[in-house]
């Protein structure tokens, strides 16, 4: 299993807090952001992660993390010209990637939950995980039927298709870097993460578990302060970097 964390984007919506820095390297709390969603990777006893970052931070990044040496991690760097979609990732990394599986987290997303298990035990296809929310227009939807099978997934659905968001950590086989070659870009421009879901989901080989702790997406300033919080009070004692 490999591990990336797509920490590019130009993250507008945190302006002026982003004129000079990336939104992954702002602080959550005592740690920067991007130390939660590397801690979920390190924790799994993943130690080959890809970072994928704008080039006009990546300065920031070397001086920041390094190698890996200090966490007893390899870290990759690519350079992420445009912010092409999530799912531009997957073509970015084709050669990191290269016959493994891979997890790839979102550099903004905090998880109280421990994943390992879910991320050691997965063989193969695809798996997601879903938390229910107040506001599911500001994420990928995914709805259910009776006995809670999921059936369809939408990115950001202008009507409301369902109340559980997905969260940003994907596990999915080697295969995704095909099925990102394949996508063509959304309305918005971008490659959508939603369509290799669903590209998985149409084989019918798409696990979506769900998420018991809580789940911040800190893209926001509201959701980053909640992560603030979230970061004092619970994941202290969790945090192993
Ligand atoms: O947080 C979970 C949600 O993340 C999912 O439910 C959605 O399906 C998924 O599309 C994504 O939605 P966001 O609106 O949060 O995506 P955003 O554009 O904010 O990008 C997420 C992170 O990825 C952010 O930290 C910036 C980075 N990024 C984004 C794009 C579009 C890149 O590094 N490159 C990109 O091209």
């Amino acid at each position: 299993m490999r591990g990336i964390i797509l920490s590019g984007g130009n993250a507008t919506r945190l302006r002026p807090c982003t004129k000079v820095t990336s939104k992954q390297l702002l602080p959550v709390y005592n740690r920067p952001m991007i130390y939660y969603p590397l801690n979920t990777l390190i924790k799994v006893g993943i130690k080959e992660i890809l970072i994928i970052i704008s080039p006009e931070r990546a300065g920031d990044y070397l001086n920041l993390l390094g190698s890996g040496k200090d966490f007893g991690v390899k870290f990759t760097y690519e350079i992420q010209d445009k912010p092409r979609g999530l799912a531009d990732a997957f073509i970015i990394g084709e050669n990191f990637i290269d016959q493994d599986n891979v997890t790839m987290i979102l550099g903004d997303n905090i998880f109280e939950d421990d994943l390992s298990q879910d991320i050691k035990s997965f063989k193969s296809g695809g798996k997601v995980f879903a938390k229910k929310v107040s506001d599911p227009e500001r994420f990928g939807v995914v709805k259910f039927d009776a006995s809670m099978k999921a059936v369809e997934i939408k990115e950001k659905p202008k009507q409301w298709l369902s109340d559980y968001a997905i969260t940003g950590l994907y596990i999915f086989d080697s295969r995704v870097v095909k099925a990102a070659k394949s996508l063509k870009p959304s309305e918005r421009g971008e490659l959508e993460i939603t369509d290799l879901q669903n590209w998985y989901l149409k084989k019918g080989e798409l696990e979506v578990a769900m998420i018991n702790g809580e789940w911040i997406d800190a893209g926001t300033f509201n959701s980053l302060l909640a992560a603030q919080i979230l970061a004092k009070e619970k994941l202290q004692d969790k945090l192993i970097i």
